[in-house]
């Protein structure tokens, strides 16, 4: 299976308050296996300084296009050669108008002009500066340019006051990048993805549910979305947010995460069963709370659906992914389950890992037999799940031709 380098991102970092949200930015990007270059405009070494962003980088900073460690004189060329985007965060009113009219009279700047790659920026300013009509027109000019604008989010600013112009947060910025970055691999497909836990109710207060903590679904929604995909997300009860742009569909029990499915399940290309759904539920819920007695207790569990054997029997299935958490005989147990249930891929962890945890290890079984995955973040092995569940769709739709 196609494995992806790792990303190289030029971050710059413009005089603004909001530099100091370039920190968080530089550690989630890295968390995430990018290589991070960040160059520093001398206004934005006034508001953190290039110490802190060489420390969470790995890498020297450069702020000046005369620096003597790039031996040509030429750290414009050097530093966006090779970038995958350019990402500029805080990008402050002058910095935009100076991009805006191509001006090049720093290294930031330069490279900006220098570039072969994707701009992003994400704007920080005061409610005014981002209301004037040359903040405006400036804008303007970068979206008609191609540049990503990221932002601003409206809300309380470092001067005082309210309004539209505060740089997004560090994360929203991170599902930003990734998003313009991802190859569109599933492009114009709808996606059906169950995500969580179930609850399985014994009385208003108790109930029956099992330790998922969401994020392996949550992480291949977001993913799906990324690629180009339409995502339907039926999700048990978690402590996560749903990316924006996916459709949610909250539910309790495995009897209505099977009404979901099967209300989305038509127009589905691709279905994911990511959901550790419970296998049983109680016989009988009762409408008020079970009292204790002074003597023991014991409950009869009926079998819940299997709701991904049902989807992959349909008479004509999406593209079937399963997920299986053992806690021994890894992939000889998941490869029993991926033929049983007939699905097309199989992913397997071992429970112990997964669960709750923001890495996960993963081995994905298929036809052609076991492709074991780095340890990896969960976003970064949903990525993978999704483009080796794009190769598998095209190889799948060049076979049946
Ligand atoms: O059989 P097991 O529960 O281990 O299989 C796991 C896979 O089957 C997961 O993809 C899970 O979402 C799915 N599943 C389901 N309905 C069930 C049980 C599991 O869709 N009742």
């Amino acid at each position: 299976m196609a494995q992806t380098r790792n990303r190289r991102i030029v971050l710059g970092i413009t005089g603004g308050i909001a530099a100091y949200k370039a920190a968080e930015l530089v550690r989630l990007l890295i968390k995430d296996g990018s290589e991070v270059q960040v160059v520093m405009t001398q206004a934005a070494c006034g508001f953190i300084t290039p110490a802190t962003l060489q420390a969470l980088s790995g890498k020297p900073v450069f702020t000046d296009l005369w620096d003597s460690r790039v031996t040509d004189g030429m750290a414009h060329i050097a530093l966006s050669r090779g970038a995958d985007a350019i990402v500029i965060a805080p990008a402050s009113a002058n910095f935009m108008a100076k991009l805006a009219n191509g001006l090049a009279d720093d290294l930031l700047s330069t490279l900006c002009l220098a570039r072969e790659c994707p701009l992003m920026v994400a704007p920080a300013m005061n409610r005014q500066m981002w209301e004037n009509k040359a903040t405006q027109r400036n804008v303007a000019q970068l979206a008609r340019d191609g540049v990503a604008i990221l932002g601003p989010a409206s809300g309380d600013q470092a001067c005082g006051e309210v309004g539209l112009g505060r740089m997004l947060e560090a994360q929203q910025i991170f599902d930003e990048v990734q998003s313009q970055l991802a190859p569109k691999l599933l492009a114009g497909k709808n996606v059906l993805i169950t995500a969580g836990p179930t609850f399985e109710a014994l009385d208003p207060v108790r109930g029956i549910t099992n330790r998922s903590s969401g994020k392996m679904g949550y992480a291949i929604a977001r993913a799906a979305l990324d690629a180009g995909a339409k995502v339907t997300l039926v999700s048990g009860p978690v402590h996560l947010d749903a990316p924006a742009s996916a459709r949610v569909e909250r539910i309790d029990s495995a009897a209505e995460m099977f009404a979901a499915v099967k209300k989305h399940v038509k127009s589905a290309d691709i279905f994911i069963g990511v959901a550790a759904v419970a296998d049983y539920r109680p016989e009988r819920v009762s409408a008020q709370k079970i009292k204790k007695k002074d003597d023991d207790m014991s409950l009869r569990l009926v079998q819940n659906p299997d709701i991904l054997a049902w989807v992959a029997a349909q008479p004509k299935p999406p593209f079937c992914v399963g997920f299986a958490a053992e806690s021994q005989k890894l992939n000889e147990f998941a490869d029993a389950k991926r033929r049983r249930k007939k699905v097309q891929l199989m992913v397997a962890n071992l429970a112990q890992h997964a669960i709750g945890a923001d890495d996960n290890e993963v081995t994905l079984l298929d036809d052609a037999g076991l492709h074991k995955l780095p340890r990896a973040p969960k976003t970064v092995v949903a990525r993978q799940i999704v483009a080796h569940v794009a190769a598998l769709g095209t190889a799948r739709r060049k076979t049946r031709k």
